[in-house]
């Protein structure tokens, strides 16, 4: 399937910035590192990335605005399209040379997202999607996995650290997860764990707190993939609550029934304390 014109520049500027990445992750002892928050490290790295990206997608659509986690908001004359972009998903894996990491790169017409792409440099794994046009896994169509066993499902989930999310709920969902599933699995980059969500790797995934660039090209490649996507009260904006639950349609019913369920359980725990 041919890629359209805006989507090959999405391609070039996350293979430009991930080239950049390898780079860095050569270089990582050295690097330049910040915190912005508890346990949330900015590098140089990221930076530099997300400047190599700003600038191809600038070059090739300068009246679009862009959002980038680094460098926040740029105002476009170009109100319908925005830039969603995530230089390095996986800043904490990539201080560790730990070479699960990726460019999110994520393109928004009219407040829906309609392309994306997910890059992890140090596999050459690169994922696409246009809305309507299905996903792909280095030009080969991908879809999510078919299974509709619990007891058979490799899930992801993101899993709050000290000063981030409500831990005690995370204990809850957690414990969930062990009981109906056959493994549960923390990566540590939101991008990808959509992404292989969208190829079968996965078959379910669920996280809080996220934001915007951790989300949108991902969620286009499961929906794109024939997956749902939905926040964890099963509604659709994702990027505005921050809260991600993805896998095929069994799936994704079942893994929003053990949040509710596990949610209750939390509720109850708190009263009983
Ligand atoms: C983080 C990763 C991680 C998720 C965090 C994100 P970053 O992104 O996606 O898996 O649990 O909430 O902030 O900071 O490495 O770009
Ligand atoms: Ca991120
Ligand atoms: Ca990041």
């Amino acid at each position: 399937m041919p890629h359209s014109a805006v989507l090959n520049v999405m391609i070039k500027a996350a293979y430009r910035a991930g080239r950049s990445l390898k780079r860095d992750l050569g270089e990582v002892e050295n690097l330049q590192v910040s915190l912005k928050g508890p346990r949330n490290f900015v590098t140089a790295a990221d930076r530099r990335a997300e400047e190599i990206v700003y600038e191809e997608l600038a070059k090739a659509r300068p009246d679009y605005g862009f959002l980038g986690e680094e460098g926040g908001a740029r105002e476009g004359a170009d109100k319908s399209h925005r830039w969603i972009v995530d230089p390095l998903d996986g800043t904490t894996n990539f201080l560790h040379g730990i070479p699960h990491f990726a460019v999110s790169i994520g393109l928004e017409r009219d407040g829906a997202v309609v392309a994306g792409v997910v890059y992890n440099p140090a596999n050459d794994e690169v994922f696409v999607a246009e809305r309507g046009k299905g996903a792909y896994l280095n030009d080969k169509r991908i879809r999510v996995a078919a299974r509709e066993k619990l007891a058979d499902a490799v899930v992801a989930c993101g899993m709050p650290h000290y000063g981030r999310g409500d831990l005690a709920l995370a204990r809850h969902e957690i414990a969930a997860a062990q009981q109906n599933f056959a493994g549960l699995r923390r990566y540590g980059a939101a991008a990808l764990d959509l992404a292989w969500v969208a190829c079968g790797r996965l078959d379910a995934y669920w996280e809080r707190n996220l934001a915007p660039w951790d989300l949108a090209a991902g969620s286009l490649l499961v929906r794109e993939a024939g997956g749902f996507v939905s926040d964890c009260d099963g509604k659709g904006d994702i990027l505005k609550s921050g809260d991600v639950v993805a896998g095929n349609d069994f799936m994704h019913r079942e893994l929003l029934r053990l949040l509710k369920e596990a949610a209750a359980e939390a509720g109850k725990a708190e009263i009983r304390q």
